[in-house]
């Protein structure tokens, strides 16, 4: 692979949260470079800041200290103008699907292209369908999600993700909430489209039966880097 500039720089990112009187460090002085393709996962107890890590990089929080750079921009000085075009270029996927119940599957994928000029209500449909058909669920793109099993609303929920063609996605324990078998289905569907299109996929787990699918595993402990393993391809 060619080297290339990170997409997803940090240095010396801290963070604190307020607890009543007390401040809790929850993140300690992270330091690193994540590249354009790669699949990392991020790993470590429950607790240990990775959510807060993956907000952080998905602009869903605001830097308190240190330094976040995510596609190309610096995340401290971002306006929340800036935030809301940084945040359109990744794509997000949750434990639990989070699509809306009173939305069809199509409906549901078309969200995240509703704001933006460049589609009408037509070629944010044709785009969904084209995900829906890429994650086999073309013939459902009608069905209500409580019309479908766990499997296939998280499929949908990666279609979501993927429609605006993001350079990032973002999946906070997106196995969670299934059995072996379809969460590592759902995460090999993850990982050939990202293959396919070069999206650069965070993946926070701590489901170990999904570890393989990384090119880079990242374990955080206590809101620290203890350890960076490099994967084969
Ligand atoms: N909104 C919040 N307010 C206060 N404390 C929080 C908040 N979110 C997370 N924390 C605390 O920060 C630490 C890290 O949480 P989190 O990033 O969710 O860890 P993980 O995803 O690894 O389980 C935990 O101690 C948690 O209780
Ligand atoms: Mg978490």
């Amino acid at each position: 692979m060619i080297s290339s500039a990170p997409i997803i720089s940090a240095r010396g990112l801290s963070h604190w949260f307020e607890d009543g009187l007390k401040r809790n460090q929850v993140l300690h002085d992270l330091t690193l470079d994540i590249f354009p393709g790669e699949i990392v996962l991020i790993t470590g107890p429950s607790g240990s800041g990775k959510s807060t890590l993956l907000k952080l990089i998905g602009a869903q929080r605001a830097v308190q200290h240190g330094e976040l750079h995510v596609n190309g921009h610096s995340l401290n000085s971002a306006s929340p103008r800036e935030l809301v075009g940084i945040r359109r270029g990744i794509g997000v996927i949750f434990q639990s699907h989070h699509l809306l119940k009173s939305l069809t599957v199509c409906q549901n994928v078309q969200m995240p292209l509703s704001h933006d000029p460049r589609h009408s209500a037509a070629s944010s449909r044709a785009a969904a369908l084209a995900l829906l058909e890429r994650v086999g669920l073309r013939e459902h793109a009608h069905k209500l999600p409580a019309q479908m099993s766990g499997g296939q609303n998280q499929r949908v929920a990666i279609a979501r993700a993927l429609v605006a063609n993001p350079r990032i996605v973002l999946a906070d324990e997106p196995t969670a909430s299934l059995d072996k078998n379809t969460g590592r289905e759902a995460v090999e569907l993850l990982q050939n489209l990202a293959r396919d299109s070069g999206v650069t996929i965070v993946l926070v787990t701590h489901d170990n039966r999904i570890l393989d699918v990384a090119d880079r595993i990242l374990s955080l402990e206590d809101g620290r880097l203890v350890d960076q393993r490099q994967c084969r391809r």
